[in-house]
C-alpha cells in the first residue's frame, strides 16, 4: 500500500519545505476512470471502471500531537483538530471539508491517537470524472489511519467510504472506492455490490483507453450535486411505482423486452421513465462489456460505450454539447468507441482504439476538437489511461 518516498519527489519536496523535516510515508492514491456501467452502482448493480496511473500523494507523520497540519501547493494550509465536533465544517467548496469528512470517518470507526502532517500533491485534475474527489478521501483516511497504526482490509474500508463521501459532496455508489482501492495493474475491475465482490479482468495489450477532457467540469459540492442526485431518485422512483423490489431481481426474472416495455407504464414521469430505461440497459451492457474483454473483441467492446453515451446523453441526460461533440470527433477520427466517464455533466471522455492507432487520434483530436477551444493542456487533457494498482491491491 506504501511506496518509498522516492516515488513522488513532488509530495516529499513539499513536505521538506513546509515542515523542515522528512515524512515518513508516501500515499499514491489513483484516480479512476469507469470503462461502462455508469449511473448503476447506486441500484447495486454491477461495473466495470479500473484504476489509473494518475494519483494524489500524500506524504505524511504522525506528529503526536491531536492536530492535523496539511499542506497542499494549489490549496494551501488547514489545521484540523482530531477531535474535530461532528457538525464543524469549513467553507462550502473548501478543501477542509475533505480533511474533516476524513478524520470524522476514522475516529468514529477507530481509536486516534495522534493527528498528522501531510503534504498533498496531485496529477488527477479536479472536477472531471476521474474521482479526485473520492481519492483525496480515502488518501486522507489511510494517512491518518496508517499513522495510527490502525490497518483496516478492503472490507472494512468499503463498509465506511460510499457513506463518508456525502460530508463533501455527492453521496454516489461504491464504484470510485472499490476502483481505487482493489484495481489491479493491466486489468479493469468488474465491480458488483450487495453482496460486494471485485475480480480483475486482463485488458488486451494491445487495446488502449485515452482519456479526453471536454473542458468543461462539474464540481461535486456544486449545482451538480442535486442533478445527481436527480438521476438516482428517478430511478428509485420508478422501482418503486412499477412495484419492483430492486433493478436486480427485475433483471434476473424478466426477459430484458418485458422490462423496457415497463417504462411505458403511465404512473411514471418523463424522467422516471428515461432513467429505468436507461438503467436496465446499461446493465445489460456491463455483462456483455466483461465478455467482449473476455473474448478480446474491442470492436464489440467500443460498440458498447457508443450506446452508453447515447443512453446517459437521451435517457439520463447527464452529457453536455461538449463532451458529444468530443466523442464524435473520437469516432470521426477512428475510435472503436467513446463515452463519457464518471458522473457527467462536463469532465472527461473515455476513448477505446488500437494501440496502433492511439498517436494518430490523438492528433486528430487535436486537430478537430481542441485547436478550436482555448485551455488545452495536452499534458493534463489528453492523455493514454494505464489500467494501474489500486492503493490496497498494489
Ligand atoms: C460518480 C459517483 C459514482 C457513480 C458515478 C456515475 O462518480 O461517485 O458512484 O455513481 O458518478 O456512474
Amino acid at each position: 500500500m506504501l511506496t518509498t518516498k522516492s516515488a513522488s519527489p513532488h509530495a516529499c519536496e513539499l513536505f521538506a519545505r513546509h515542515f523542515r523535516a522528512e515524512p515518513g510515508w508516501l500515499l499514491s492514491v489513483p484516480g479512476r476512470v469507469n470503462l461502462i456501467g455508469e449511473h448503476i452502482d447506486y441500484h447495486d448493480l454491477p461495473v466495470l471502471p479500473m484504476g489509473i496511473q494518475r494519483s494524489i500523494q500524500i506524504a505524511f507523520r504522525g506528529n503526536e500531537t491531536p492536530i492535523i497540519r496539511i499542506e497542499s501547493e494549489g490549496y494551501g494550509s488547514r489545521s484540523i483538530s482530531i477531535h474535530a465536533d461532528e457538525n464543524s465544517s469549513g467553507p462550502a467548496g473548501d478543501w477542509s471539508n475533505y480533511v474533516l469528512a476524513a478524520t470524522r470517518l476514522a475516529a468514529s470507526h477507530w481509536p486516534l491517537r495522534q493527528g498528522i502532517d501531510a503534504a498533498v500533491a496531485s496529477d488527477l485534475p479536479p472536477a472531471a470524472g476521474l474521482s479526485s474527489s473520492s481519492a483525496l478521501l480515502i488518501g486522507l483516511t489511510l494517512a491518518l489511519l496508517t499513522a495510527n497504526s490502525i490497518t483496516p482490509d478492503f472490507d472494512e474500508l468499503m463498509n465506511i467510504f460510499p457513506d463518508g463521501e456525502q460530508f463533501v459532496g455527492t453521496r454516489g455508489g461504491g464504484m470510485d472506492h472499490a476502483a481505487i482501492l482493489a484495481s489491479r495493474a493491466g486489468s479493469a475491475l468488474l465491480v458488483e455490490f450487495a453482496p460486494l465482490a471485485v475480480r480483475p479482468v486482463p485488458i488486451p495489450s494491445d487495446w488502449a483507453f485515452l482519456a479526453a477532457h471536454s473542458l468543461t467540469t462539474a464540481e461535486k459540492s456544486g449545482a451538480m450535486r442535486s442533478q445527481y442526485n436527480s438521476r438516482r431518485e428517478a430511478g428509485s422512483a420508478a422501482l418503486r411505482k412499477l412495484g419492483l423490489a430492486s433493478f436486480r431481481s427485475a433483471l434476473e426474472s424478466r426477459p430484458a423486452a418485458e422490462l423496457a416495455a415497463l417504462a411505458g407504464n403511465p404512473s411514471l414521469s418523463d424522467a422516471e421513465s428515461r432513467s429505468f430505461l436507461h438503467v436496465i440497459a446499461e446493465a445489460a451492457r456491463v455483462r456483455e462489456a466483461v465478455t467482449a474483454l473476455e473474448n478480446q473483441d474491442p470492436v464489440a467492446f467500443g460498440g458498447l460505450l457508443n450506446a452508453s453515451h447515447a443512453s446517459l446523453r437521451d435517457h439520463l441526460q447527464v452529457s453536455n454539447p461538449a463532451l458529444d461533440e468530443l466523442v464524435d470527433c473520437a469516432m470521426q477520427a477512428g475510435a472503436l468507441g467513446a463515452r463519457l466517464t464518471g458522473a457527467g455533466f462536463g469532465g472527461y471522455t473515455i476513448i477505446l482504439c488500437a494501440v496502433a492507432d492511439q498517436q494518430r487520434i490523438c492528433t486528430e483530436l487535436v486537430k478537430r476538437f481542441y485547436a478550436r477551444r482555448s485551455g488545452f493542456n495536452p499534458e493534463a487533457h489528453l492523455f493514454v489511461a494505464e489500467p494501474s494498482a489500486g492503493v490496497v491491491s498494489g
